[in-house]
């Protein structure tokens, strides 16, 4: 049995610098036709030098790979200058409230402040993603930030928002409240709660922010992706940490999975009878909502088990030693 998938998009990568970006970005270059790659460096992408030269070295890493990276900025007041500049240049700008998660300490600390340069994105087209957590319980930050969606919805309603790996049944419920608001999902968090994270033996792998919420979360999210929800795109959050950083005292949040996100979600959507959704899921919807042209990329994945290395460079993946049921067999 194959299933053909063409022109998958990631609509949501961390690729890292350096040598880990290096190792990282041709793993989804090989199955990916393109993908928005996150800002959240050392120091943050929140320049048009930086920008540069960050689009430089993604580029250099993928080599000859028939992949696009959609480059972000990371958000901060900009001046309209600063925006025409590299409007050009980016998807979106992607706002992290200070502190949010990795790489996160220069973000916004109060939303108020931001708003002269939202309007000025919403002026000049410039998407806004965000990360929509607040500093409150771990389990209600996002449920809690969605009064903060609310509100950018309705103060600014020709900004683009994409509310950036959904985790809450919540959070599915708003997709449908306002036109200009549109989400990402990960792999995680269509396939895991709290339970496998920290209810057994702590899994560090699994850890990630916003962190896996609860079975009808879970749920929620699964069935609009398999329904091929038209706001809602497939975005891995992808995010490498070496291991030293994971199985260690203060585990750094985040769960790799972009060599393995294609086979686990043929897997996933054929186990619940949706595999024709899944082209829409992965790529026509990403194409719709963020004006993408697809890329001749053709993936053929067959059902034959694919044994996931226990590691990719020097980081664990999801599902890493575990057997999947489809492998990919050719790219063209
Ligand atoms: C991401 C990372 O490591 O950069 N971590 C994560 O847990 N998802 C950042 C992010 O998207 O929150
Ligand atoms: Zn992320």
């Amino acid at each position: 049995m194959t299933h053909t998938l063409y022109s998958p998009f990631d609509m949501h990568i961390h690729f890292r610098q350096n040598e880990m970006l290096r190792a990282i970005a041709p793993l989804s270059g090989y199955s990916f036709s393109g993908g928005v790659i996150m800002p959240n460096c050392i120091p943050p992408i929140d320049s048009a030098e930086l920008l540069a030269d960050y689009t430089e070295q993604v580029n250099n890493a993928l080599g000859a790979l028939d992949f696009t990276p959609f480059m972000t900025l990371f958000f901060r007041n900009y001046s309209e200058k600063e925006l025409a500049e590299i409007k050009d240049s980016i998807i979106g700008i992607k706002l992290y409230p200070a502190g949010a998660t990795t790489n996160s300490d220069q973000g916004v600390k109060e939303i108020s402040k931001a708003e002269h340069t939202l309007a000025m994105m919403e002026e000049m087209g410039i998407r806004l993603l965000v990360h929509g957590e607040t500093h409150g319980f771990v389990m209600d930050r996002e449920k809690e930030f969605l009064s903060i969606y609310d509100y950018l919805a309705k103060k600014f309603p020709r900004l683009h928002i994409v509310m950036e790996h959904i985790t809450t049944k919540d959070a599915v419920e708003f997709l449908d409240k306002y036109d200009n608001v549109t989400a990402t999902v990960t792999l995680q968090h269509l396939l895991i709660t709290l339970d496998d994270v920290i209810g057994g033996l702590m899994n560090p792998h699994l850890f990630c922010k916003p962190i896996a919420k609860r079975y009808e979360d879970r749920d929620s999210l699964l069935d609009a992706a398999l329904n091929a929800h038209p706001k809602l795109c497939f975005g891995s959050d992808s995010a490498p940490h070496p291991i030293d950083k994971k199985e260690s005292c203060g585990c750094a949040a985040g769960v790799f999975t972009a060599p393995i996100a294609l086979q686990v979600l043929t897997q996933l959507f054929e186990k619940h009878n949706s595999l024709p959704n899944l082209q829409k899921f992965v790529s026509d919807n990403a194409v719709n909502i963020y004006n993408l042209t697809p890329s001749p990329k053709k993936v053929e994945l067959c059902k034959k088990p694919f044994l996931v290395p226990e590691k990719y460079h020097t980081v664990v993946p999801m599902y890493a030693g575990q057997t999947l049921e489809w492998s990919i067999e050719s790219v063209q």
